[in-house]
């Protein structure tokens, strides 16, 4: 399963890729504004951080002018990622971006139905958003599950399930249980991952302890 971290703070990205286990990157244009960074010289930082895949969304809602902002945004470098939106629009401009070899994730995807068509387009990633389901009363979940199962009966499809909008480990636990290939999370729900009260408790425990037997590693 890879990991993602879902942010535009390039001091975020460096931290946790010091953990060696961050695969990629998301952001999307509320994240770059969050960040106050200039889009294009924030992703160039970005991706001399990470080697790995690094979405980078368009903002144009016609397929031409995406294909162009996608070429222009993969000039940034090779691990650019074009992240278009699950339109009519998106999934054409999906189909040309990548019958030219280009990395697409197709981002806003809420049913079953819309990663069908991005799967056919082509897309490296779809990521559908399980928090902003379960906000408005939709088991997230479901879709992911509905997804994976959907994409496992079609060898050819070579879409990956990127699943987005993680609100919390348990998202990311449900996630792994079904097989999916990648999640995205904020920086601190990947650090949730890492903690347990007991863990904190037991090593304190045993580092009083080990202080009791005044010996040195
Ligand atoms: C994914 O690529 C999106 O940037 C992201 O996961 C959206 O998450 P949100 O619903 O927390 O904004």
């Amino acid at each position: 399963m890879k990991f993602f971290v879902d942010t535009a703070d390039i001091k975020e990205i460096r931290e946790l890729a010091e953990t060696g286990l961050l695969d990629g990157v998301t952001t999307n244009p509320t994240l770059v504004a969050k960040s106050g960074r200039d889009f294009l010289e924030v992703l160039k930082e970005i991706c001399e951080v990470v080697t790995g895949p690094v979405s980078a969304e368009v903002v144009a809602v016609e397929a031409v002018k995406m294909i162009e902002e996608g070429r222009k945004l993969m000039e940034i470098a090779d691990n650019i990622t074009v992240k278009l939106p699950l339109t009519y629009d998106g999934i054409k401009a999906c189909k040309i971006l990548s019958d030219e070899g280009a990395m697409v994730n197709v981002t806003l995807c809420f049913s079953a139905a819309q990663a069908i068509l991005a799967a056919k387009a082509g897309a490296a990633f779809i990521s559908p958003f399980v928090g902003r389901l379960d906000d408005v009363g939709t088991d997230g979940m479901q879709l992911i599950s509905d997804i994976c199962q959907i994409y496992a009966n079609y060898p050819d499809f070579q879409t990956e399930v990127l699943v987005a909008s993680i609100r919390h480990p348990i998202h990311v636990i449900e996630s792994a249980k079904l097989g999916a290939d990648v999640i995205t999370a904020p920086p601190s729900v990947i650090k949730q991952l890492f903690n347990h009260p007991l863990t904190d408790k037991g090593l304190a425990t045993f580092l009083d302890d080990w202080k009791k037997t005044g010996q040195k590693i």
